[in-house]
C-alpha cells in the first residue's frame, strides 16, 4: 500500500481552514492508503508559546483528528515528539540543507519579519527541515496539505532528491546499502476547492490560527450561536447577487467556496442555487449547514475526551507503529552517510 502522512500544529484551536484544507481530506484516503497523523508539536515551539497549554491542546488535536474521522483501526495518529527520529533525523537532513534555500521560504520570511531578528529563534528557520524529516521518515507518497505548504513540500522534495544524489548511488552500494534510494520522493496533495480558506474579516487574507481576531474565523468547536454570531458579522460586498470566481468579491467567492465544501455540493449547484440570493438569506444558511456539518464532530469530541484512557492508548499505539518505520529510515540513513553502526 502506498503511504500518505500529514499533522496539523497544536497552537490555538483548529479552524475551519485545517480542516477543509487538509484533515477533511485524510479521512477519504484512510481506506486505500497506509496513513499517518501526527500532532506537529515540535513545530509548534517556533514561534513563542505557553509551556502549560502545549500539552493539552497536543490532546485537544488528536482528539479532534478522531472526532473528525480519522479512524484509528487504519490508521496511525501519533505525537511527533514521541518518536524521537523526527529530530534525530532532522539534524542529519539539516547538515545538507544549504541556507539560501530556508532564507527563501515565504513563511519563514512572513513570520520572522513580524516578530524581528532579534525575536526569533533559529528554529524558524529550520522548520521546513524538521517538515522534512516528518515526511521523508515514512518514505511518504503522499501529503494532503492546503495551499499553505506547498513550498515546503518542494523543498522537502529537493532535500530528499539532494540526499539520493549525495549518499546514494554508488557510495551507498559501496557502503553495502540496498539498491535503490534512501528516500522515496513524495507529492503534495492539495485540493481543487479548500486549499486556501480566506478569513472571514478579509477575502484576501488566509484564515489563520494566529489572526489576532477570533471573528476572522470558524473553530472545529465553535459552538451554533458563536458561528451564528461570526457568519453575522462576516466582511460581504454590496454587488447583487452571489457569484463564484469574480477578484472584485474575494469574501463572496470563499463563503461559498465554503458553503460547497460543507453541504457536499457541486460549485454548479451552489452558483445556481445563490445567484440571485441576498447576504441576509446566504448567511443564514451558511450558518445552518455549518453547524449541521460540525455538530457531530464536536460531538465525536466530547464522547472522545470524557475517556482520556483511550487517547492514550491511541497515541501511545500510534508512537509504537510508527518507530518501527521511522527507525528503519533513519539506521538506513546513518549507514548510508557513513557512521560507524552500533553493535
Ligand atoms: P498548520 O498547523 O499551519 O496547518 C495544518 C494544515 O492546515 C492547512 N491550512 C489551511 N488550509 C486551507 N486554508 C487555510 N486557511 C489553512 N490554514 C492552514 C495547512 O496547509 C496544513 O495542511 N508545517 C505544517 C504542519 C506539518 C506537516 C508536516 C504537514 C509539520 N510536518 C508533515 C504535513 C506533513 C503546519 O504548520 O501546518
Amino acid at each position: 500500500k502506498k503511504r500518505v502522512v500529514s499533522g496539523v500544529q497544536p497552537t490555538g484551536s483548529v479552524h475551519l481552514g485545517n480542516y477543509l484544507g487538509a484533515i477533511k481530506n485524510w479521512i477519504s484516503l484512510q481506506d486505500s492508503y497506509e496513513t499517518l497523523f501526527f500532532i506537529v508539536d515540535l513545530h509548534a515551539i517556533t514561534l513563542p508559546y505557553e509551556a502549560p497549554d502545549l500539552a493539552k491542546s497536543t490532546r485537544s488535536t488528536a482528539a479532534l483528528y478522531l472526532a473528525c474521522g480519522v479512524d484509528t483501526s487504519k490508521a496511525s495518529v501519533f505525537v511527533q515528539s514521541h518518536v524521537r527520529a523526527h529530530v534525530e533525523l532532522m539534524w542529519l537532513l539539516s547538515s545538507a540543507t544549504p541556507l539560501g534555500w530556508l532564507n527563501r521560504m515565504i513563511q519563514f520570511k512572513e513570520k520572522s519579519r513580524k516578530a524581528g531578528d532579534e525575536n526569533v529563534g533559529v528554529a524558524l528557520l529550520t522548520y521546513p527541515v524538521l517538515m522534512a524529516s516528518d515526511i521523508l521518515l515514512y518514505q511518504s507518497d503522499l501529503v494532503p496539505v492546503g495551499e499553505d505548504q506547498k513550498q515546503h513540500l518542494e523543498l522537502t522534495r529537493e532535500l530528499a532528491e539532494r540526499i539520493n544524489y549525495l549518499y546514494g548511488g554508488r557510495k551507498w552500494k559501496k557502503l553495502g546499502g540496498r539498491k535503490g534510494s534512501i528516500f522515496k520522493v513524495p507529492e503534495a496533495l492539495i485540493p481543487p476547492t479548500g486549499a486556501r480558506v480566506m478569513s472571514l474579516t478579509d477575502g484576501l487574507s488566509k484564515m489563520s490560527k494566529s489572526a489576532p481576531s477570533d471573528l476572522s474565523r470558524i473553530n472545529l468547536l465553535d459552538p451554533k450561536d458563536v458561528i451564528a454570531n461570526k457568519i453575522k458579522r462576516c466582511k460581504t460586498d454590496s454587488f447583487p447577487g452571489l457569484e463564484f470566481d469574480n477578484p472584485e468579491r474575494p469574501e463572496c467567492s470563499n463563503l461559498l467556496s465554503i458553503y460547497q465544501l460543507v453541504t457536499g455540493k457541486t460549485k454548479e449547484e451552489v452558483a445556481l442555487e445563490c445567484q440571485n440570493m441576498s447576504w441576509g438569506s446566504f448567511k443564514l444558511i451558511l450558518t445552518d449547514a455549518l453547524v449541521d456539518h460540525l455538530h457531530p464532530i464536536q460531538v465525536q469530541y466530547q464522547e472522545i475526551t470524557s475517556d482520556p484512557g483511550y487517547l492514550d492508548s491511541v497515541l501511545s499505539e500510534g508512537a509504537k507503529k510508527a518507530s518501527e518505520i521511522a527507525d528503519t529510515t533513519l539506521n538506513n540513513v546513518y549507514q548510508a552517510m557513513g557512521f560507524l553502526q552500533r553493535q
